[in-house]
Order: C-alpha cells, then structure tokens, then sequence
C-alpha cells in the first residue's frame, strides 16, 4: 500500500525515518517528484528498479541537503565548487568521479566509476534529506518510458502499490528534470538539457560540449536513449498547422483549427512552458484517446532558456517507441 503524507515538520520526519528503513517514499523537488530510496543500500535500490520496471539498470543521481555531503562523495575539481556555488540548491546534476569516500552503492552508480550528485531546491526536500543523512537516490517517480510526474498526483497514479509512500509537497516549479553535467574530463558535457539552462552554465563554465545524440554512436549517458517520456499517443513536432483528429500542444498563440488545446505558454515563456509540459502532455494523450484522435501536434519551440529542455523531452516522447512498453 502506498501511503500519502502531508508535507509538514511530522510528515517530513516521518518520511525520512521511511527511508532510512530502507523503504520507498516520493518527494517532491524543484524540478519533478523523485522516487527516493537510500542510496547507499543495494536492496533499497533494487526496489527502485524493480518500481519503476527499468529494462535494464540506468544509474540514479544521489541527493543531498548542501554541497558539502554531496562533494564528500566524489573527486571534486574547481569547476564543480564554482558551480555549486551559483547553482546549489538548484536543478544541476554533476558527474564527477567516484571520490575514496564515497558510500553510494555500486548499484545505484550501475556500476559507473563516476557519481551524480544534486542538490535540489526547496525547503522540503532539503530538510528531508537532512533529516535522512545519507545519500537519497532519485529518479523521476514514474514508470519507466512513461512521463515524468510534476505532482503527487501523478506520481500515485504511476506508482499506487509499488512505493511506500509519497511525501506531498504540491506542484514542482520548475516541472522539466535537472540538467545533467559530466565535469569528470576536462571539457563540461551537457549530458541532459534542463532545469539550469545552457545560457547560464556557459555563463559560468565557457565553453559547454553538446554531444548530438543522433550522430553519436552510442548514448554517452544510458538515460539518453531517443524514446523516453512517451505518451502512448504518436507526437508530431514542429507543427505549422493541426489536423482533424490531432490534439494540439501550444506554444504562444495557438493554431487555428485545434480542438483540443493544451497551452504551454500564449505568452511564448519558456519558463512557464517548462512547468506546463508534463501535466499538459499527460491531459492530452489522456483526453485525446477518450476522444479518439489519432495523435499530438507540437508546435515549434524557442531554443532559449528552458527551451532547450523542453524540445529535448518532445523530441523523445516523439522517438520511436521502445519495443517492450510498460503496462500501466
Ligand atoms: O530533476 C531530476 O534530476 C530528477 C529529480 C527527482 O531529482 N531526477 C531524475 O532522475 O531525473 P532520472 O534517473 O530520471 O535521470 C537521471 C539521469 C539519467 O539520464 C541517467 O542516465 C543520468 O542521469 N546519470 C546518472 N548517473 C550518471 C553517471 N554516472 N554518468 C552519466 N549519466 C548519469
Ligand atoms: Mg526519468
């Protein structure tokens, strides 16, 4: 049974005492809600896996109240401490080289030599993880392939049974997943557009390498796989116009024709889209099927700020989807 806990000073130590029984409890952070577990337990991290029904063992980022236990964790470098410093508590992931004190299992690093540390923004989940004290492992609390959840909501419709609990904490801000950064070489990597946009890292970091996940050979970090974040719905992206048996997800002022319309943003801001996105592509698959319409059309995105994330996810919801779906 998964049990639904209310966000106050009871329920967050609650929580935590959860989680530090080895059980699986949500939270909610700035970006999307994660499915905790300890990280630095195998067994509480199989159960993730096993949750979350991944095809094959994808590493999980560690979570932590402040920079320093996060670093405590890994081999740090200038760049790392300069970043933590503009971004923590903020929606970037780093990876770094597994550090000598390092206590996260090999399990949850999927047997990498390198870490993905965070520390989320918000006055719950650092308290949460405070209160755990040890690493917290995260990923996006959805079924694998599926979309990620924004809120408890779609996290219980997700994962009702399977999780222990969820700590509910409302809505996500931010609503698209972290950015993901490989600073273990000498050049940045931007593994994963998101929360943090790439105006701000290259801002800090100079010059930020963006491998293309269609020309390169193999996916540099295994969440990259082209179809993720799916909706059961074929997505068409770059939208000019929309057709008869199309729903239509908007951005700015919506297309004539569409009828039935999910605004991102009539103001075209990227921010505002981010927060929108899964929840809006969660009702449109959801209520095109009732209505029996035949897939989702996109319309074009600005690659500024957030929108880098944003088109990162549709381009994977639009990518082919994988061979075994998950049942619902
Ligand atoms: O915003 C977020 O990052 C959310 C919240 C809950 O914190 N978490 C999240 O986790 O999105 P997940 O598991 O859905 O995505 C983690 C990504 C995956 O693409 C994974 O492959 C990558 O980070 N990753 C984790 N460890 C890695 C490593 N050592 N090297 C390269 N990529 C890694
Ligand atoms: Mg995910």
């Amino acid at each position: 049974m998964t049990i639904l806990i209310r966000a106050d000073a009871e329920g967050i130590s609650r929580a935590a005492e959860m989680l530090r029984a080895g059980k699986l409890v949500a939270f909610g952070t700035e970006t999307v809600y994660g499915l905790g577990g300890l990280a630095t337990s195998d067994a509480a991290v199989a159960r993730i896996f096993a949750a979350k029904g991944r095809p094959r063992f994808n590493p999980l980022i560690s979570h932590f109240p402040d920079a320093d236990s996060a670093f405590a964790q890994v081999r740090t470098n200038d760049l790392a401490h300069k970043l933590a410093e503009v971004f923590w508590p903020g929606p970037l992931t780093m990876i770094l080289p597994r550090g000598p004190g390092a206590t996260v299992s090999d399990l949850a690093a999927a047997g990498l030599d390198t870490l993905a540390i965070r520390v989320p923004r918000g006055d719950v989940p650092r308290q949460l993880l405070r209160e755990v004290g040890a690493p917290v492992a995260g990923p996006s609390a959805n079924r694998s392939g599926a979309i990620s959840p924004s809120d408890a909501f779609h996290v219980l419709r997700s994962l009702e049974g399977r999780i222990d609990a969820i700590l509910d904490s409302g809505p996500c801000a931010v609503g698209v997943e972290s950015t993901v950064l490989d600073l273990s070489s000498d050049v940045p990597v931007l593994l994963r557009p998101g929360g943090t946009t790439l105006e701000q890292l290259t801002d800090v970091c100079g010059r930020v390498y963006q491998p293309d996940d269609r020309t390169e050979a193999l996916p540099v970090s295994p969440g990259r796989l082209l179809s993720h974040y799916a909706p059961e719905l074929p997505l068409r992206l770059d939208a000019h116009e929309v057709g008869p048996d199309e729903a239509l997800l908007a951005f700015g002022p919506a297309l004539p024709g569409g009828g039935l319309v999910w605004n991102l943003s009539e103001t075209g801001n990227t921010e505002e889209a981010a927060a929108r996105l899964y929840a809006g592509l969660r009702f449109l698959d959801a209520e095109g099927q009732r209505r029996g319409l035949k897939g989702l059309a996109a319309m074009p995105i600005s690659r500024t700020g957030l929108g880098l994330a944003i088109l990162d996810r549709l381009r994977r919801a639009a990518g082919p989807h994988p061979t075994s779906r998950p049942t619902p």
